[in-house]
């Protein structure tokens, strides 16, 4: 379907995004450099799937570090580094990203890219299953986070945003990708595409949209984020 198709254009509805318009955006607004191009190609060529979140992700989450002042982010689901490298470069000097990573071949290859990018005092590795990882730093520090990108197991973001809403400061930000659970989440209860991810992702955009100490959207970029900021 194209836009025009829908016409005559009806002021309450959105317009609809096709992949002309999609890589319109992507076109312009992808902060997309040549060494994160390079960093997925190894990261194919080492077995690790080509799952990172798309290019013109990559500004939006950049001007969410840069709006928000944010100086520390966690990231949970790390993968090959695509996104924490992403974000990591919008932070000020001094800042810090935590990766949190179970894979131990993903892990080592964030290490060594981060060392080859010179971030590696900017990005520090936590392996292990997040849960853990997490709860573990949270008890042996007293930090407190800027942003949190959730991007690791789908049926475990509602646990992840309660573990780490405490200690996300007011103002912080905690954004959820793959919000449009590859296509099928407004179809959660009847969809046969992986409906325990699909499930979770619904159930994760509604805690979001309803918490009182959150207020949310959803971005359509890539497969979807839901944003929320922490209001109290
Ligand atoms: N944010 C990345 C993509 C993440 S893909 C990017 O955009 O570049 C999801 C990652 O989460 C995978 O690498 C997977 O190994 C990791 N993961 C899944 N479950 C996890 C868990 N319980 N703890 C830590 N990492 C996990
Ligand atoms: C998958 C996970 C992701 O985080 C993503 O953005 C795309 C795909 C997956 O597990 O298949
Ligand atoms: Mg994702």
């Amino acid at each position: 379907m194209s836009n025009s198709d829908t016409f005559p254009r009806m002021a309450t509805r959105s317009t609809y995004l096709t992949d002309e318009l999609n890589d319109y955006i992507t076109s312009r607004f992808s902060s997309e450099s040549e060494d994160l191009r390079t960093l997925n190609e190894e990261a194919i060529a080492a077995g690790i799937p080509a799952i990172s979140i798309s290019p013109e992700q990559t500004s939006f989450l950049q001007i969410m570090v840069r709006s928000i002042g944010a100086r520390t982010i966690l990231e949970i689901g790390s993968l090959a580094g695509y996104s924490a490298v992403v974000m990591a470069r919008a932070l000020p000097s001094g800042g810090m990203l935590y990766a949190c990573e179970y894979e131990p071949v993903h892990a080592d290859f964030i290490r060594r890219k981060t060392q080859e990018l010179g971030l590696s005092n900017v990005i520090n590795v936590l392996e292990g299953p997040a849960l853990t990882t997490i709860a573990d730093l949270l008890a042996s520090s007293t930090v407190k986070f800027d942003l949190v990108f959730i991007d690791a197991d789908k049926v475990n973001y509602s646990a992840y945003f309660d573990l780490v809403l405490p200690r996300l400061r007011i103002g912080g930000l905690i954004i959820g990708d793959n919000a449009l659970a590859w296509g099928e989440v407004a179809r959660s209860a009847t969809t046969e595409f992986e409906p325990h991810n699909v499930k979770a992702l619904d159930a994760f955009n509604t805690r979001m949209s309803s918490h009182p100490q959150i207020q949310s959207t959803l971005v359509p970029l890539g497969d979807g984020m839901v944003v929320g900021i922490k209001i109290a």
